[in-house]
């Protein structure tokens, strides 16, 4: 790192000539998951160090930086429109810098199309380059050229990037980076790299500061945070359960929430763990992908139905009110109308507060991209839709059973009208509140829930 941040300077002495107006601006757009979004808040600290102020606006910005994500083809798509669209902004602004990174980077086909397609972006650089970043554009904007730097396999963790928080109440708290699992649809391990782990004392020291300057919410954050402390070296061992335990003793009023929980991995310990704290939240986000177990085992997702549900049971007799949420896959490769409705079967059982569902997408250099695929995407958007409806009514039906009952929510901001307060309970379900003369924004308040509308909760503070 000590070679990166002589670089810091040089930049500031750069754009103090090239800056469009005042003081150099960056407009940084993220896509993607909670993963991206805390990359970005290192990219920023980055930029407000060499002397970087933000926009909302491209076309005010000196550098332009989308953050990509891969997952799927649509996420994807978007990245290509909006991207094509900043031609003319630097054919207007020849002084400018482009800049793309994130997941989308790190596959080859896609980054040598970006450099074929778009020579007016300046720098590509892949997910764990973030620390060369100063020195990245040191060289693009003195040198002029085109820069392309990713595929770096290191396995560093980098602790002394600087951050420049989104929120003032909520953090993110990476506390492993990339993944090893290989579900067999997904890119994740592609462009993430090796799981790893931070070290313990790093993690709780920083979710330290975190609430002795008054956040109020911490999400720890991983692609399977349940293997957490796998490869550690025995002196700093630990489990994910362990380290939540160690975190929920700091003293303070404050919620510490975690995703993602790979049900492979999800233990009894960390069950026992959330049961007995005090601050961590009763929401587990705890993906299935499918309720077959013929698709599970194509997925290669190391466990079946029963397990899953065993998790559940455990989870339900130990976590009272206990907010469970999922992600699934609808049309997975080869995946029937039967093995579809064991999905269905799966969330009626189970009665998910929300869920994150999604038409498969095939995602090149994956295992499930190569397998048969004869049910069409018109079809697949069927049996989503169908699933769509059965969620509907248990959301439904989850959210008038909390009518009447009393709930402590965090205040995060205003409803998109404006005229009301946005608040969210530990269980992660969002209720609208009416705006008071106080300002109760980034506040923990009880509330009573007075009506429920669908899957929108109303409520009034006790
Ligand atoms: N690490 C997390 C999730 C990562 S991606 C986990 O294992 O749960 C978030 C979600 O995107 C996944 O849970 C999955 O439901 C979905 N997803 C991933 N790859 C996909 C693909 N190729 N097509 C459709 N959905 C996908
Ligand atoms: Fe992708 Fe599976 Fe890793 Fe999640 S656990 S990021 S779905 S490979
Ligand atoms: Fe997308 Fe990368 Fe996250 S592919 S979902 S931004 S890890």
């Amino acid at each position: 790192m000590q070679k990166e941040n002589e670089y810091i300077p040089l930049v500031e002495q750069v754009m103090e000539i090239r800056k469009r107006g005042e003081v150099p601006l960056a407009f940084i757009r993220t896509y993607g998951c909670q993963q991206n979004v805390a990359d970005s808040e290192q990219i920023k600290g980055f930029l407000a160090e060499m002397g970087y102020d933000f926009t909302d606006s491209p076309e005010n910005a000196d550098f332009i930086l989308f953050n990509t994500c891969a997952v799927r083809e649509h996420a994807e798509d978007r990245v290509f429109g909006n991207v094509g669209a900043l031609k003319s902004l630097k054919r207007k602004h020849p002084s400018i810098l482009i800049a793309l990174c994130g997941c989308m980077m790190e596959q080859e086909h896609i980054a040598q199309r970006i450099y074929k397609s778009f020579p007016f972006v300046g720098l590509v650089f892949g997910t764990n380059c973030i620390h060369q970043l100063p020195e990245m554009m040191y060289k693009c904007l003195v040198d002029g050229r085109r820069l392309v730097v990713r595929g770096n396999q290191d396995t560093v963790i980098y602790e002394d990037i600087p951050k420049k928080r989104d929120g003032t109440f909520k953090a993110w708290l990476p506390i492993m980076y990339g993944c090893d699992n290989f579900c067999t649809y997904c890119i994740v391990p592609y462009v993430r790299g090796r799981e790893r782990s931070r070290n313990p004392e790093e993690v709780i020291n920083e979710a330290k500061t975190l609430i002795e300057s008054g956040y109020k919410e911490i999400t720890l954050l991983g692609q399977n945070v349940n293997s957490y402390g796998k490869g550690l070296p025995e002196e700093e061992k630990m489990t994910f359960a362990q380290l939540i335990a160690e975190i929920d003793k700091i003293e303070g009023d404050y919620l510490l929430r975690f995703m993602t929980s790979h049900p492979k991995d999800c233990s009894k310990e960390l069950i026992d763990t959330i049961a007995n704290s005090k601050h961590i939240s009763t929401h587990l986000h705890l993906p299935f992908q499918s309720g077959s177990d013929r698709i599970l085992k194509r997925m290669n997702r190391h466990y079946d139905r029963a397990k899953y549900m065993e998790i559940i049971r455990y989870a339900k007799e130990k976590i009272p009110n206990v907010s469970l949420t999922s992600d699934i896959i609808v049309g997975f490769p080869g995946e029937t109308y039967e093995d579809f409705k064991e999905t269905v079967s799966l969330v009626e059982e189970v009665g998910f507060t929300s869920l994150f569902t999604f038409i498969y997408s095939p995602r090149k250099g994956t295992p499930a991209a190569k397998m048969d695929d004869p049910i069409s995407y018109e079809e697949k958007n069927k049996w989503f839709q169908e699933l769509l409806s059965v969620q509907e009514k248990i959301s439904a039906k989850r959210c008038a059973d909390m009518v009447g009952k009393q709930y402590k929510v965090l205040v995060e901001g205003y409803t998109n009208h404006n005229n009301e307060l946005q608040a969210r309970t530990s269980g992660n379900i969002i209720v609208e509140l009416p705006c008071g003369e106080e300002n109760l924004v980034g506040q923990f308040c009880i509330v009573e829930i007075t009506q429920a509308k669908n899957w929108i909760l109303k409520g009034k503070i006790i």
